[in-house]
């Protein structure tokens, strides 16, 4: 074991607050991270403040953080993917069975076995695992990716969760042009599911609550911006849409979204806000319409996002913070507050 020092939270209510972590020794199978940059998803806030309770209670303390890339330092003897000096990225995910048929099918996503990257139970050193806001990380190679070497390395963190999070419903749904497509909310996953719709060739439509984010998101790659408070402009896109993706982080009233969707359109929540949302049955049984939920993505499939990122220089637009700035991010983020993702430089947690 050796020590990292790390960020955590002690309670729902607690800053983050710097501390040391203890690290396992990379075994046979595993490669040792030098953690560069790690971005700050939503759902490190939701986790750190036990926002999801009732399915996922928060252990404390949590070390938040699943937007990681680095450089490799150390791998073990058995590790043929990596070596010394590799730029290296890790996600949501770090350990499953392998052994279902989930992970057969390279769906590692839906194991019921898998690990995460934070707050899981740790096979090798016992409690919880400990995430991203570190300065080191060991991580089997089996979740461990490629990062393309033409991409900038704060901007790339965010596809490890924003970005897979956003492009694997895509790939499920069918998402090519021709198809009418529309991203709410305009946050850390929906401007990468902007993004990814515009590569993907599809007529793009961004719904936010923010005015000031009509330009940013024309810029980003949307054909047209909605005001969603602004019932007649939704009106308008009444029975259209093929494919909606909701990346909202809070209550909102989905039915509105459910209305605009075209015949056997579909709506796919990746946002996951703390309480229920309602749905009014009608919506989806007078265009047998359906509402769906994806989580993250594969292994395989993180690995070919980060491919087409490579090749369409796609990445995030990031605000780079240093690791001290992380609850007055987290205060911003509450209030939609960040263009479009924080990536911590762990440069900053070294240097304390
Ligand atoms: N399914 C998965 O595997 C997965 C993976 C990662 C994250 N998530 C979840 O996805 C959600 C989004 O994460 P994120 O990191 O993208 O968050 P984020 O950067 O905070 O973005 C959320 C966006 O939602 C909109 N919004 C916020 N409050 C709203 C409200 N009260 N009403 C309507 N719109 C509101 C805002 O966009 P506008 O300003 O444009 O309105 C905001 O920028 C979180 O719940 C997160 O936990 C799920
Ligand atoms: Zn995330
Ligand atoms: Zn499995």
């Amino acid at each position: 074991m050796f020590n990292a020092k790390a960020y955590s939270t002690a309670s729902a209510t607690s800053p983050l607050c710097s501390t040391t972590i203890a690290r396992r020794d990379p075994t046979e199978d595993d490669v040792q991270i030098e953690i560069l940059f790690c971005g700050i998803c939503h759902s490190d806030l939701h986790m750190a403040r036990n926002e999801w309770s009732s399915v996922m209670p928060t252990v404390y303390p949590c070390v938040p953080g699943h937007e990681i890339v680095g450089r490799v330092t150390k791998v073990g003897s058995a590790v043929t993917k990596f070596k010394a000096g590799d730029l290296a990225g890790v996600g949501c995910l770090v350990d499953s069975d392998g052994t279902c048929d989930a992970c057969k099918a390279g769906l590692e996503q839906f194991c019921p076995n898998q690990t995460l990257t934070y707050g899981f139970p740790d096979r090798h050193l016992g409690g919880v695992t400990y995430g991203g806001y570190s300065e080191s990380i060991v991580v089997d190679q089996r979740f461990v990716v490629s990062i393309p070497a033409n991409l900038n390395l704060a901007a790339t963190a965010p596809l490890l969760c924003a970005g897979i999070t956003t492009y694997s419903p895509m790939k499920h749904w069918g998402v090519t042009a021709g198809k009418k497509v529309g991203i709410v909310g305009l946050g850390g996953l929906g401007h990468m599911g902007v993004k990814f719709a515009h590569a993907l060739g599809a007529h793009t439509v961004v719904f936010t609550t923010s005015s000031n984010k009509v330009e940013d998101a024309l810029r980003l790659g949307a054909d047209e911006v909605v005001l969603s408070r602004d019932a007649s402009a939704m009106q308008k896109h009444a029975g259209s849409f093929d494919f909606i993706l909701d990346c909202v982080s809070a209550d909102h009233d989905i039915n509105a979204y459910i209305n605009l969707l075209t015949r056997d359109g579909n709506m796919t929540l990746v946002g996951a806000p703390e309480k229920p949302l309602s749905l009014v049955s009608f919506g989806l049984i007078v265009g047998r319409r359906s509402v769906s939920g994806s989580p993250i993505g594969g292994l395989a499939e993180t690995q070919e996002m980060l491919d087409f990122c490579g090749e369409h220089r796609i990445t995030s637009e990031v605000e780079v913070i240093a690791m001290q700035q992380v609850n007055e991010a987290y205060e911003r983020l509450l209030k939609a507050d960040v263009k479009y993702r924080f990536s911590i430089d762990m440069a900053s947690l070294k240097a304390e």
